[in-house]
């Protein structure tokens, strides 16, 4: 059995992440959940927050740990002496992007290899990016986020709005 990392933004960790943790938790040895800090992107939820959260949510998971990384995910899989990365795959809109990580990933190490769990049906129309435009706008988030991160969206935002 493998160890794995399962990277993302995660920003907010959604419905359809927490599935591919919990179905690929049961795939592996050990599952180590990345969470970019990516200084050059402006992110809703900090990476503590992030993190946070994801802890909380796979908590009841004992092969599942939760850590931050930044720079090339690559370095991030040697340094937990990973062998396997894991990508959610929705639909045929993720492909070129998901392919082109996957080969990338590749090129720079040869011994990574890259599986694709495509996701659950009912999270195919799923992301993070729609999930805070809904929360932006009010919209009622709390049949694709868990109860805390739906919470929190509605904080941020109507901090946001209180600024204007
Ligand atoms: O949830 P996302 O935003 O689709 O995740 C993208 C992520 C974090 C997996 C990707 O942006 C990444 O690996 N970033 C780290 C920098 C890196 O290694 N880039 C080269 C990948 S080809």
């Amino acid at each position: 059995m493998k160890k794995a990392v399962y990277p993302g933004s995660f920003d907010p960790a959604t419905n359809g992440h927490i599935d591919i943790i919990r179905r690929s938790a049961k795939q592996v040895e050990h599952l180590v959940v990345a969470v970019l800090n990516n200084i050059n992107k402006h992110s809703l939820l900090s990476v503590d927050e992030r993190v946070d959260l994801l802890k909380e949510l796979t908590s009841d998971l004992p092969n599942v740990t939760i850590k931050s990384f930044s720079g090339l995910l690559i370095d991030f899989v040697a340094i937990e002496k990973a062998e396997v990365i894991i990508r959610g795959f929705r639909a045929i809109s993720d492909y070129e992007h998901e392919i082109q990580m996957a080969q990338m990933n590749h090129q720079l190490d040869p011994t990574i290899e890259t599986l694709f769990l495509v996701t659950r049906n009912e999270y195919s129309f799923l992301s993070s990016s729609v999930v805070k435009e809904i929360a932006k706008f009010g919209g009622d988030v709390s049949g694709v986020v868990d109860p805390k991160t739906a919470l929190i969206l509605k904080r941020k935002y109507s901090e946001s709005e209180g600024l204007k």
